[in-house]
Formats: structure tokens, sequence, C-alpha cells
């Protein structure tokens, strides 16, 4: 049974590989500001990620997609201040790696200015040419597949990816190139568990889950998600961690103690 407790150790990339190849799940989420990155890393959240969901929850736009590298190197910066010990991953927001040369720049500005330890971006084929260059400039890279909000508007919507054959095959060879290519984490949201559990069994590098099941290496949500601030509906794979909790770290706690444990991502909150 896994207590929560601050985290007492810089989480690096060997710390999350041997996590994985312990069989510990990774506990990861998202932050925007000071404040809450100081009480998640004090609940022991080991991965600690500036989406640029931001866009949705912080901003009150419809789509991530208005979403700026001023915007995401503001709240990288305030939240990189509210750390000691956790990893600080900041997202690559639209229209901010069109060429690899202008995601090296952009990458190296939130490394060099903002604090981050480790960028994501979202793409596959298009995409590893820029890992590649990222990897030769010791930039730590995760890589993001399955549901891509950055894409809404080619998908027609926010849909869970990979659930035919050729599509399945074609994410698991992705994920296998973007490994080669240098990725050092890769992300899988929405996408079904037995996809994500045959994607991470063959990877060696970590892979985090939001919506890809439990058998993911670790799992992410947005922070207002699972406080049950978001208003409208909540997605069907986040879970309400306030109800249950006295107050904002008790709920941040509890939702680390059941990644680590396995309790979360329940059944309910995966797709087949
Ligand atoms: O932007 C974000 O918060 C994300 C999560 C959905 C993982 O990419």
């Amino acid at each position: 049974m896994y207590i929560p407790k601050p985290l007492d150790k810089k989480i690096t990339l060997p710390a999350l590989q041997k996590l994985k190849q312990q069989g510990s799940k990774i506990a990861c989420l998202t932050a925007y500001d000071y404040s809450f990155a100081h009480l998640l890393e004090q609940a022991g959240v080991e991965l600690v990620l500036v989406g640029d969901s931001l866009g949705m929850v912080i901003q009150g736009h419809d789509t991530t997609l208005p979403v700026s590298m001023d915007d995401i190197a503001y709240h990288t910066l305030a939240v990189s201040r509210g750390l000691k010990h956790a990893m600080l991953m900041a997202d690559m927001p639209f229209g901010s790696i069109n060429s690899p040369q202008q995601a090296l720049d952009n990458a190296t500005r939130l490394l060099k200015q903002s604090g981050a330890h480790i960028v994501k971006l979202e793409g596959g084929e298009l995409q590893l040419d820029t890992v590649r260059l990222l990897a030769e400039h010791s930039i730590p890279v995760c890589a993001h597949l399955g549901l891509q909000p950055q894409s809404v508007h080619k998908m027609g919507g926010y849909r869970v990816q990979g659930r035919d054959a050729e599509t399945a095959g074609h994410m698991k060879s992705l994920a296998l190139e973007l490994q080669q290519a240098g990725a050092d984490l890769l992300l899988l949201e929405c996408v079904p568990r037995q996809l994500a559990r045959e994607i991470t069994a063959e990877l060696q590098i970590p892979v985090i889950g939001i919506g890809a099941g439990a058998d993911c290496d670790g799992q992410i949500l947005v922070l207002q998600d699972m406080l049950g601030l978001t208003p409208g509906r909540r997605p069907s794979f986040s879970r309400d961690f306030m109800a249950e909790a006295d107050d904002i770290a008790g709920a941040v706690k509890a939702y680390v103690a059941a990644v680590k444990n396995g309790d979360f991502p329940g059944p309910e909150q995966g797709f087949d």
C-alpha cells in the first residue's frame, strides 16, 4: 500500500526509467502556476506538465489552438519556481513546431529561460526529424500519440484513436520509430487499453497514459478535471478526486496513491 509523501529526490529520466523497470507506476499531473506546483510536489507527483490544456482550463478557449509560446513560457517559469524535485515538462503549442529548426529554437527557450526539463510534442511521422534534432541537441522529448487535441479540426472531434487494426498497427510502428529517433517518453491519449498495453510492453522508454488504460507505466490527468473544477462534463477517463477528499492536498494525495496502487484508472476510465 503506497502512502504519498513529498518528493525528496530529484526525478530524472533515469529515475523514471528505473520506475518502469521496477513496475512502479509514475504519477503525473498538469499544473500552470507556482502554488499548485508546490502542492503537487508535496503530494509526491513525479512529473508535472505545463500542458497546452491551459488554453481551455485557464484561458477559457474552446480548444488548445490559441495557446502561444509566450503563454507556455510564462506558465512554465511560474511552475518551475514551485518545484525542487519533480520533473517539469512543457508542451510545445500549436504552430511552435512547424519545422525542426523552429521546434529546436522554441524548445531551447523553454529549457533555457523557463526551467523546463523536457518538452512534449504532438504528432507522428512529421515529427520524427524534429525529435531526432532535439535529441541531438540534448533536449529531452516526450512524444504524444493517440488523440492529439491540436489536430481537433482535422480529426473532426475528440475521439479515441487506434480502434481498428490498421490505425493500431500504424500507431505501434510510429511509437517504435519515435523511440528510435530519440524520444525519452511517450504520452498516449485516448487509446484502447489493449493497444496501450502492447505499446508499453514493446517500448523501452516509459509510457504515460491518459484515457489509455491501467497498463501504461504512468498516468496523467488535467488538474482541473481531477479536482472536479472543469465546467461542463468531465472527460470519462478522469475521476473527481475532490469528491471524497477534505481539501485539495488530500485529493492530489489520493490520486497519487490510486495511481501507485494501481486503483486508477479503473475499468470504467478506459476504452476498448
Ligand atoms: O495539454 C495537456 O494537458 C495534455 C494532457 C492532456 C496530457 O497534453
